[in-house]
């Protein structure tokens, strides 16, 4: 891999020990993959925040760490409401090694909202062809797929590597010829809301990591978008996906059709809502509701607060989504607050532990259906937004 005279520098250890930490774990990727070069970053997000997962070990690594990023850079979703944590039902002990996490990052000069859609945050906006070092596995569809840009499923160390350094090695989805479609989906019904995620979550166990393009009877809206690309990322590992027609790269340039194809029908998705993934045998009662999986958009939140307008829900319900976009919309906040569910910001249904207190969890997001089971050990359902709400127990109007 060909360095520059400064590159090489900092890997001598001449800026420090942090940056030649820091270029060694990029250069190290980019000889495994074949990458040429180090290339210019506009952004990095991080994972690797949820105390849940990255424990005491990963708490005391970057609390080693010194120095500052040099483009702007945001963390992945926190195990908590980094203010309402306590009403989450999160211990004491839980709270304070989770901001002890985000204040380590935070001495690193990295923007401590928690947040898988960095898209929506201000500073973060992305522009057709931008190279990125984003590492939530549905951030990084939506950058790639929806937006154009280009970037690789980053680790936690090595989007911060690349925050640091400003840098990423120049191999996998940075590359034009590792973006083209090997796989063509022939989706043979309408869809509309959940049925996307529904779809991702069943294409992407055949898809696995491999770069699909989907032939549609209708047209996604964005946030429909998210959804398909978040269940791919989940139950396969797809980072990147093309809907002919629709999606940047589809649009400007004009793939040929695979060889290969998938076909999916209208009983393939029905057959997503029917099932609930369980933890043991016994099949339990919904006791909570989750949505925004990835984190709910200015719009989502609009449809969320319109729908509960006036209700009274009975069990628990959480809308996640980033605290910027919260802030942004009080009174969308204060209408689906009002109902009785909670805005969860900075965390989510997955990352948190206060999710692993209830049994059976209905959502409205693939990517959701595949993780809470494995990583909450609850039992999960699938659901439309309208049944999600119809599930959480609505009563008269308040
Ligand atoms: Fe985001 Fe958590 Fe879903 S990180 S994509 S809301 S699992």
């Amino acid at each position: 891999m060909h360095l520059t005279r400064e590159e090489e520098r900092t890997l001598n250890g001449e800026d420090g020990e942090t940056l030649q930490k820091a270029i060694e774990i990029l250069v190290a990727l980019g000889d495994i993959y074949g990458a040429d070069k180090l290339i210019p970053i506009k952004s990095a997000q991080i994972a690797g925040v949820s105390y849940k997962t990255i424990g005491d070990a990963g708490l005391e690594w970057i609390s080693d760490l010194n120095g500052k990023v040099k483009v702007p850079a945001v963390l992945n979703p926190a195990g908590m409401d980094m203010l309402r944590w306590e009403e989450m039902g999160v211990d004491a002990e839980f709270a304070k090694k989770q901001h002890e996490i985000v204040a380590a990052y935070e001495k690193l000069g990295i923007q401590t909202k928690c947040t898988c859609t960095p898209y929506y945050l201000d500073g973060f906006d992305v522009k057709y062809g931008d190279h990125l070092a984003w590492s939530e596995s549905s951030a990084v569809s939506y950058s790639n797929s929806v937006l154009g840009a280009r970037t690789n499923r980053e680790g936690g160390p090595s989007a911060l590597s690349a925050a640091l350094v400003g840098k990423t090695a120049n191999f996998g989805y940075h590359l034009d010829e590792m973006r083209e479609p090997v796989i063509a989906v022939d989706v043979d019904c309408e869809l509309t809301g959940s049925d996307y995620g529904a779809l991702g979550y069943l294409a992407g166990k055949t898809i696995g990591s491999r770069v699909p393009i989907f032939y549609m009877q209708s047209k996604p809206s964005k946030d429909e978008l998210k959804s398909l690309g978040a269940a791919l990322a989940a139950s396969g590992a797809v980072a990147l996906y093309h809907v002919e027609g629709v999606s940047p790269d589809a649009v400007k340039l004009n793939y040929e059709r695979p060889d290969e194809t998938l076909s999916v029908g209208k009983e393939d998705i029905l057959e997503v809502y029917e099932k609930t993934a369980m933890i043991g045998d016994e099949i339990r009662d919904t006791d909570i509701v989750t949505v925004g999986c990835p984190h709910c958009s200015p719009d989502e939140m609009q449809k969320i607060a319109a729908m509960l307008h006036g209700k009274t829900l009975q069990k628990e319900m959480w809308v996640c989504t980033s605290r910027e976009v919260a802030d942004r919309h009080p009174e969308l906040v204060n209408t689906i607050e009002k109902s009785g569910a909670k805005v969860v910001c900075d965390t989510c249904m997955v990352v948190s532990p206060a999710a692993n207190n209830f049994q059976c969890m209905m959502v409205n997001s693939g990517k959701a259906l595949s993780y809470v089971p494995s990583m909450c050990k609850v039992s999960a359902k699938y659901g439309s937004i309208e049944k999600c709400i119809e599930e959480a127990g609505v009563l008269d109007e308040n």
